[in-house]
């Protein structure tokens, strides 16, 4: 069964071409990074408005990728929820068109689970034994679910604020970091000392849980105590020291929540999926905690698979569709 998958939640233009769930005969990808790094994050008109011009070839080209025509396609699928709402109805619209247009179902997919299984791309459908942990982390979402199988998934705690990739984006902000900021600030960690400034990690009454807004506001003062209320700038110390606490303090968090809930429910194996996931420091922490629980670390077959794409919604579009 060959999907014609469309991912448009955010500020990727994405549409791959999957045959059944797992196997990726084309995913291409337009980022608008470059746009929205002059604004410092993204503006939902500007994105909406970007994935209505992008689309229309994004969408041909994935299916001249898979040497295809639109009416080969089986079935064609969207990103519908979570997301911007204006970005989201250009990918929904298209692919609900292009179901008409050629008498084909139409399969709305949710971005998280997306996410949840990007693990199974250029694998085989048996790959993971159920149950299995996952931590969704991005610029938009941090939650950990607890995957039972491909219909059912239980969601075991998530962000009461901020997600982690904003917070690493805001705090980079903060720090005079160029958009988008999480890649950019663990570049500078590497050269900082992750014990210098004592920022918090949130505790809540339900363990499982994250909050971000208070590591922030740690940072903000830090910085504001530090430069005299803005008298004179952080120096490149300062950032980088800076830079590594906070990357400690929200890497600690995921690790943390993720190993309490392997242990909690008893499962042994950890999939790592979402931007975040590409933090060099939180792969480290993750591969060193889930060995010391002699537990599995799974991670995304290929880095393009952990951010936005379309291949991800393809393989959810047919879990779902194909009743896996
Ligand atoms: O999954 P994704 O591409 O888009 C959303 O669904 O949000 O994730 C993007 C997020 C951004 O917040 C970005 O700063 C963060 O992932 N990110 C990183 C790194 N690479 C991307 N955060 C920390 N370290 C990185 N190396
Ligand atoms: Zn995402």
């Amino acid at each position: 069964m060959k999907i014609l998958a469309i991912e448009t939640s955010c500020d990727e233009t994405s549409a791959a071409v999957i045959e059944d769930g797992v196997k990726v005969l084309s995913n291409e990808i337009a980022s608008q990074a470059d746009l929205h790094a002059v604004t410092g994050g993204v503006v939902p008109e500007i994105a909406a408005r970007e994935h209505a011009i992008a689309l229309p070839y994004i969408y041909r080209q994935a299916l001249e990728k898979a040497g295809l025509k639109a009416s080969d396609i089986d079935a064609f699928a969207a990103t519908t929820t979570p997301g911007l709402i204006g970005a989201l109805l250009v990918g929904t619209s298209t692919a609900k068109t292009l179901s008409h247009l050629y008498n084909k179902p139409f399969i709305s997919v949710n971005h998280i689970k997306g996410h949840i299984f990007s693990t199974y791309l250029e694998r085989e459908l048996n790959s993971f034994k159920f149950p299995f942990i996952t931590l969704t982390v991005s610029g938009g979402h941090t939650q950990i679910w607890l995957i039972n199988s491909f219909s059912n998934q239980q969601l075991l705690g998530e962000t009461q604020d901020d997600a982690a990739g904003e917070a690493y984006d805001k705090i980079a902000k903060m720090l005079g970091l160029p958009y988008p900021g999480g890649p950019a600030l663990a570049k500078v960690a590497r050269d900082g000392d992750q014990r210098k400034y004592k920022l918090p990690i949130a505790k809540l009454d339900k363990p499982l849980n994250f909050s971000f807004s208070g590591l922030k506001t740690a940072v903000l003062y830090l910085t504001q105590e530090l430069t005299n209320s803005g008298e004179r700038p952080l120096t490149q110390k300062e950032i980088a020291d800076l830079a590594a606490s906070a990357q400690a303090a929200i890497n600690t968090a995921l690790v943390e929540n993720s190993v309490l809930s392997l242990k909690k429910h008893k499962v042994d194996t950890l999939h790592l999926v979402g931007g975040v996931s590409a933090n060099l420091d939180l792969q480290a922490r993750l591969t060193e905690a889930t060995a010391n629980y002699n537990c599995n670390l799974v991670k995304p077959a290929k880095p393009i698979y952990s951010t936005d794409n379309a291949a991800m919604i393809g393989a959810a579009a047919y879990f779902d569709f194909a009743n896996c």
